[in-house]
């Protein structure tokens, strides 16, 4: 059994690639400090998976406590790397607690790798590094110098801490994923998206509209240069990013990467308005939805596509889940966790 350090595993992609690593046959060492997840996630995967990975509370800024944890698993093969902040908004307000965590807890879990002999690395990376691009599709070929905001901008540096680790000889290769829009959840609905406090992405401040807990949705802007005047972005089902990292684990093992760090974008190609989104949530779920019209969201461009060909040719990997099946599977998960 190949064994894989999962950092962020109790979170909304984490948890959702631990269920396929598992699947696949892989051990799992979870990695999180619980700041945006719930132990409870580990439930979830136990009983989707019929096997609970092991886990440690552990937080990335604490280098003495990480590098106890990575001493215990020198066997691991490579590590997978979610562990971040990851709300836009937020980064605005408080940069600095953004940088810290993310970058200053990145370079702590690189170097401890070193020691531990890790020698491959997953990144979680974003479509953010890219920053407000009006060239679409986004291929890999736009440079990733341009990130907005500070958590863009911590995504943008994380992948050069990447490339700096490799010229330290931390590991021996790495793979950064760039997301599009990851929503819905896992079709046990035994696993999602559960943020703490208010929601900023669109999905779940839908679902927690439809539950009662928000009155409404705010749509921000209708005056985009768009079909219907909202804001356009690749989504994706969830399922299919952890699919992914499975996908990009192999090509490391195998060796068949082409350069010691390659990046590949992973977005569906197909753009979705935010009313689209509403609407197919309406539609599938048999729901109404309170929402109301707002200035554009500071920050917000109009529209945002990936071209994942790079992803289909080299990782063997295309977005497979339809829209239905993303909002269908994300109503299911916040009516299970809420207990609806
Ligand atoms: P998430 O918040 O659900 O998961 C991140 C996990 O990291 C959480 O469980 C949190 O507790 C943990 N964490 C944060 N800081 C930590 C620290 N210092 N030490 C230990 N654990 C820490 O987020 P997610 O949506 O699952 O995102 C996973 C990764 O993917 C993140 O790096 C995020 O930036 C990136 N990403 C997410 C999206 C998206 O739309 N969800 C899009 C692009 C990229
Ligand atoms: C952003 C980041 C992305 C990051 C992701 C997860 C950019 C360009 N993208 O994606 O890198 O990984 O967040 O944190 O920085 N919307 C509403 N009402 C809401 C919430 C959102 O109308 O209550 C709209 C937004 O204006 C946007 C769309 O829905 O047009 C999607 O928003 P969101 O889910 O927050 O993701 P992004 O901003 O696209």
């Amino acid at each position: 059994m190949q064994k894989v350090i999962v950092t962020g595993g109790t979170g909304y992609i984490g948890s959702h690639t631990v269920v396929q690593l598992l699947g696949e046959g892989f051990e799992v060492v979870i990695i999180d400090n619980l700041l945006n997840s719930e132990a409870s996630a580990l439930d979830g995967i136990e009983k989707i998976t019929g096997q609970r990975p092991l886990f440690y509370q552990v937080d990335l800024l604490d280098y003495a406590n990480l590098q106890d944890v990575l001493a215990l698993h020198k066997d691991a093969v490579a590590c997978i790397h979610f562990a971040s902040l990851k709300a836009v908004a937020e980064s605005m307000e408080r940069p600095l607690w953004y940088y810290r965590n993310n970058l200053n807890g990145m370079t702590n879990l690189l170097e401890g790798l070193r020691s531990a002999s890790v020698e491959h690395v997953i990144f979680s990376s974003s479509a953010s590094v890219y920053g407000n691009t009006t060239v679409l599709p986004i291929t890999e070929a736009l440079p990733a110098r341009n990130a907005v905001s500070a958590y863009g901008i911590s995504k943008q540096v994380g992948e050069e801490l990447i490339d700096a680790a490799l010229v330290e000889a931390c590991f021996g290769s790495a793979i950064s994923l760039r997301y599009f829009n990851p929503i819905g959840a896992h079709s046990s609905a035994l696993i999602g998206e559960l943020p703490k406090g208010r929601p900023n992405n669109l999905m779940p401040y839908i679902t927690q509209t439809a539950a009662g807990i928000r009155q409404q949705l705010t749509i921000f802007g209708k005056d985009y240069p768009t079909p219907d005047g909202t804001a356009v972005r690749d989504y994706l089902h969830v399922e299919d990013v952890a699919t992914a990292h499975v996908k990009a684990l192999m090509r490391l093992l195998n060796g068949k990467n082409e350069a010691a760090h390659e990046a590949f974008n992973l977005g569906s190609g197909n753009g979705y308005s935010v009313l689209e989104i509403v609407q197919a949530f309406e539609r599938a779920n048999s729901i109404k939805l309170n929402y109301v019209f707002a200035e554009r969201r500071p920050g917000d461009v109009a529209e945002l596509r990936a071209d994942a060909s790079l992803a289909v040719e080299k990782l063997g990997w295309t977005a497979q889940r339809s829209l239905e099946d993303m909002v269908r599977s994300a109503w299911a998960w916040e009516r299970k966790a809420r207990g609806l």
